[in-house]
């Protein structure tokens, strides 16, 4: 298995691409339809069924990334989708409609798993953690390379509300921040991380990663900080190899 569709649920969009699992890269071109504003599970399945058809890969593998804890074939949690999906079978719905095998994982372990294997948290020893900055906040942590799935980070109790409420990229736009006022808004949120979790290193990741050099001056310098080498196609790129690294390996005869 060298090549596999990812796909990457997202708040605003999804997205997909046909990934080459050794080069961690895209091989297609990104086919992104938006999140139907519903958010309901029969919409969001129905847009990742259209996604199978424009790749014509109905009945094979897909990796998919899915913005809320997933354990046990169900997601278990919704805060920037319907309430519906809260202890939904994701796994069992969505394979209905797809006729294929298919591995969901959180989408920032997906994004995690990417700057993992192909990015800038390969090879770090220790402690590393991802962080994507979009409509909330997703978190991956790794111990020496070993994913701890489904942490939610960007719902650590804060400032009087969660994390996500101040540090993403929708609290930016909600408040008007300028990349100054934002990157004081991150640096207090990575301290806060920094703090409890005392990473060797922080990813971040997410469409603002591309935006970096505009805020990261405002970090404390103790910090070790740097953008996700794969900005946003990290999370259809992670749920690819999702699949090679957790799929169902078919026995050699
Ligand atoms: C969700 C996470 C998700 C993150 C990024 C958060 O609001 O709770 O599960 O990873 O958004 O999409």
């Amino acid at each position: 298995m060298d090549e596999l569709l990812g796909i990457d649920v997202g708040a605003t969009g999804i997205k997909g691409g046909i990934v080459d699992l050794e080069k961690g890269e895209l091989i297609s071109e990104r086919f992104k339809l938006p999140t139907p504003k519903s958010g309901k599970p029969k919409d969001i399945i129905k847009v990742i069924r259209e996604i199978l058809l424009h790749f014509d890969w109905l009945k094979k593998p897909v990796g998919l990334g899915f913005p809320a804890i997933i354990k046990g074939g169900k997601s278990l949690s919704a805060s920037n989708i319907d309430d519906s999906w809260i202890g939904f079978p994701i796994v069992k719905e969505i394979q209905n409609k797809t006729q294929g095998p298919i591995v969901v994982i959180n989408d920032a372990d997906a994004a995690g798993i990417a700057e993992l294997y192909f990015g800038n948290g390969k090879n770090v020893k220790g402690t590393s953690i991802l962080l994507t900055l979009g409509t909330g906040i997703g978190s991956a942590i790794f111990y020496d390379g070993v994913l701890l799935p489904n942490t939610e980070m960007g719902h650590l109790k804060y400032k009087g509300s969660i994390a996500e409420d101040h540090a993403s990229n929708s609290a930016r736009k909600r408040n008007d921040l300028s990349w100054e006022e934002f990157g004081k808004e991150l640096n207090d949120f990575l301290n806060h991380v920094d703090f409890i979790f005392n990473p060797n290193l922080i990813m971040i990741g997410g469409g603002i990663s591309k935006k970096f050099e505009e805020y990261s001056s405002c970090f404390s310098k103790k910090l070790d900080v740097v953008p996700a080498k794969k900005y946003n196609n990290a999370g259809i790129i992670g749920a690819a190899m999702a699949y090679k690294i957790y799929g169902k390996k078919k026995k050699k005869k």
